[in-house]
């Protein structure tokens, strides 16, 4: 554990990792999903992991991910901890840098994890804001590699809420330049910045009809409607979003090696039909289990000191 500030990485958003690195990052990723790494780089190290919201794979691909690596996590709920009840971020940061090796985050705002970033003396790793989900995407970008051999020349396509996840594969897509098809209810757009960045390096689509968005693609990627923190605008957003179901007309229009994939929890009946999600084209437990190999790979590289080849 540090007891002064050492040279360190965070992964906030995927951009935080060059190109080339996250290939190596995706490589290493797939070493350890086929068993071929058995090394402990968290030997004696500790993750704290900081939930402000709910999660089930987040937590337990973490918390397993160390233990894999030969670490240990621990579990840290708003409900316990100070920060809870109003302990500053940059207090908290201080304090867990004297104990531990490396914090996940997952909370609401994204200033609060780059203010947690910014004083703390240990690498920083976004588990979910409401910008931005990372680690997800780094997880599916793996399952596109295990499924389709890669995204060159491939259409990914973005069917609903404008939300983290689409922050996130917007930013993919400015690392990678594939081709990203985003369809999303008129005042449900993506962030901005984030857009306006990825045209800069590729071409990215945004209409109102998911038609138009999925015909052709090769990646079928949706979300819930309401994300955590949404919840009571439920009901307006079911109504904003209808038409958005994925369903198998739907994915008709897709290319026909199409996979689909969605970061979990589902609404089988809203954003995804039940036949779709639980059928032939879908990669969600794969995309679920990724989540374990990235992360793992995350880890060894920003807490374990693993190089980047
Ligand atoms: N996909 C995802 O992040 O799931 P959890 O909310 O269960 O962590
Ligand atoms: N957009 C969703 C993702 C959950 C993993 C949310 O933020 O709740």
């Amino acid at each position: 554990m540090p007891v002064s500030a050492a040279p360190h990485r965070d992964l906030l958003a995927i951009p935080d990792f060059s190109s080339a690195e996250l290939v190596a990052l995706f490589d290493l990723a797939d070493r350890m999903r086929r068993g071929e790494y058995r090394d402990r780089p968290l030997a004696g190290k500790t993750l704290a992991m900081i939930f402000m919201k709910a999660s089930t794979r987040t937590r337990v691909s973490f918390e397993v991910g160390a233990y894999q690596l030969g670490g240990q996590a621990s579990f840290l709920s708003p409900r316990d901890v100070q920060l809870g009840r109003g302990e500053p971020i940059a207090d908290t940061a201080r304090v867990l840098s004297r104990y531990v090796d490396g914090i996940m985050i997952r909370t609401f705002a994204h200033a609060d994890v780059e203010e947690l970033a910014r004083y703390a003396d240990v690498p920083v790793i976004n588990g979910l804001t409401d910008l931005l989900h990372p680690c997800q995407i780094l997880a599916d970008l793996l399952t596109v590699r295990q499924h389709l051999g890669g995204w060159e020349g491939r259409r990914i396509a973005w069917i609903g809420d404008g939300n983290n996840m689409a922050n996130s594969w917007l930013n993919a897509a400015y690392r990678l330049g594939f081709e990203l098809a985003i369809a999303c209810p008129a005042g449900y757009e993506p962030d901005a910045a984030i857009l306006a960045r990825a045209r800069t390096a590729t071409t990215v689509t945004l209409t109102h009809d998911p038609r138009e968005a999925i015909a052709g693609a090769h990646v079928v990627n949706t979300d819930v409607w309401a994300s955590m923190g949404q919840e009571e605008e439920q009901q307006r957003r079911e109504r904003d979003f209808a038409g958005y179901t994925v369903d198998e007309p739907m994915m008709e229009l897709a290319s026909p090696d199409a996979i689909f994939l969605h970061c979990l929890p589902a609404h089988r009946g809203e954003e995804v039909s039940a036949a779709v999600i639980d059928g032939p084209r879908s990669r969600v437990w794969d995309e679920a289990e990724n989540r374990l190999h990235i992360q793992k790979a995350v880890m060894a590289v920003l807490i374990g000191g693993v190089p980047l080849a």
